[in-house]
């Protein structure tokens, strides 16, 4: 499982925390995955990290709990995406690896994947995707037999739907031709030189729920999608539906918390506010009458009475004074202190 990136795309919420353990539906997002990996067998992962590489054994240990056996390996200097892969080569116990990135939420079914891998005697398999916006990514086409004929640059008019969706089935031998000890991409490098090479490279297609977590847009909708149902976990903390609310948070009277908003630990959403399709981490105020929809806001920030966040992140410790707006892609940087001074700030 690949979790060793920056998350730049999520700051400031990253600077605390690695992206694949960002509380997401109450529980760090790899706990969805890793639920999932379970659920079908596999017992053995390994964790190639480099951000923020202490937090994940910290928190998950040996993986008992979870019914794995968890292993890291931390990189001195990250290796990329391929070069992580190379680096945990040594500690692999199987022929056919399932390699994640640790940031995708996905429904695939990862049964079908590795039967089409060993079906088709591939040299790597790739879940591919089909998605309504290919010209936002690199495209994959495939042959009538599934098989990879080429890995194409963004482009305005993509031939097919098909995109990469960050899981793959690697031949243990393919893992050990990697160049080891410098950084090497997946995407850019290891992928197109198999193809040149002549190796068998399998796309399997699978329509199934399927997001990026990487901006603060996918990750709001992400955690939503898995408190309203609609992505699969087994990892839920508590009862969902309209919305998960943990621990002691206080939801006042006259309050709404909808649109599969996650109230951390500790919050309190105050009287009037409404929050829907949000995240709120642990320790956050919601002042009265604050409306917060579809943003995410650090543990121990405040918001103040009748302020606006519309698709906004606030990082932890932050206070947002009252009557404030902060609408469209607008970030607050930890423990920041905008005064309450009525103040609009729009990224768009
Ligand atoms: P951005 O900085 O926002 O692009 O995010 P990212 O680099 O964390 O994620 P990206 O989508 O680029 O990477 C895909 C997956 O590979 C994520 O799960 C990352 O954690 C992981 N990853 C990226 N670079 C490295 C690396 O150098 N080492 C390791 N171990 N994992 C990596």
């Amino acid at each position: 499982m690949l979790v060793g990136g920056q998350g730049v795309r999520l700051r400031p919420l990253t600077l605390s925390a690695p992206k694949p353990m960002l509380p997401t539906a109450g529980v760090p997002f790899l706990r969805h995955l890793l639920s999932r990996i379970r659920a079908i067998g596999i017992e053995h992962v390994v964790l190639g990290t480099s951000y923020k590489a202490e937090v994940f054994e910290e928190h998950f240990g040996d993986g008992a709990d979870l019914g794995l056996h968890i292993e890291y390996v931390v990189e001195s200097e990250p290796l990329d995406t391929a070069g992580a892969i190379r680096n945990v080569a040594d500690r692999l116990s199987c022929d056919d690896v399932v390699v994640f990135n640790g940031d995708i939420l996905s429904g695939v079914d990862l049964q079908g994947l590795l039967d089409e891998h060993r079906s088709s005697a591939a040299d790597v398999t790739l879940h591919l995707v089909e998605v309504d916006e290919p010209h936002r990514f690199g495209c994959v086409p495939t042959d009538a037999d599934g098989r990879v004929t080429a890995f194409l640059e963004k482009t305005d008019a993509p031939p097919v739907n098909q995109i990469n969706a960050g899981c793959y089935v690697f031949r243990r031998e393919v893992i050990e031709s990697i160049p080891a000890d410098r950084p090497v991409s997946v995407e850019r490098e290891t992928f197109p030189g198999l193809l040149a090479a002549g190796a068998r490279v399998q796309g399997h297609v699978d329509s199934s729920y399927w997001l990026d977590m990487g901006t603060p847009a996918a990750f709001v909708r992400g955690s939503a999608d898995l408190v309203l149902g609609n992505a699969p976990s087994g990892a839920l903390p508590g009862p969902t539906g309209r919305a998960l609310v943990l621990g002691d948070a206080e939801i006042a009277e006259g309050a709404e918390v909808t649109g599969g908003s996650t109230i951390g630990a500790g919050s309190v959403v105050e009287s009037g506010a409404k929050v829907s399709g949000s995240v709120l981490f642990e320790g956050v105020r919601i002042g009265p009458g604050a409306v917060v929809e579809r943003s995410v806001v650090g543990a121990g920030a405040v918001i103040g009475e009748d302020a606006v966040l519309s698709g906004a992140v606030i990082g932890d410790g932050a206070h947002v004074g009252g009557c404030c707006e902060l609408l469209d892609g607008v970030r607050v940087w930890p423990e920041v202190d905008l005064p309450p001074n009525g103040v609009r700030f729009s990224a768009s």
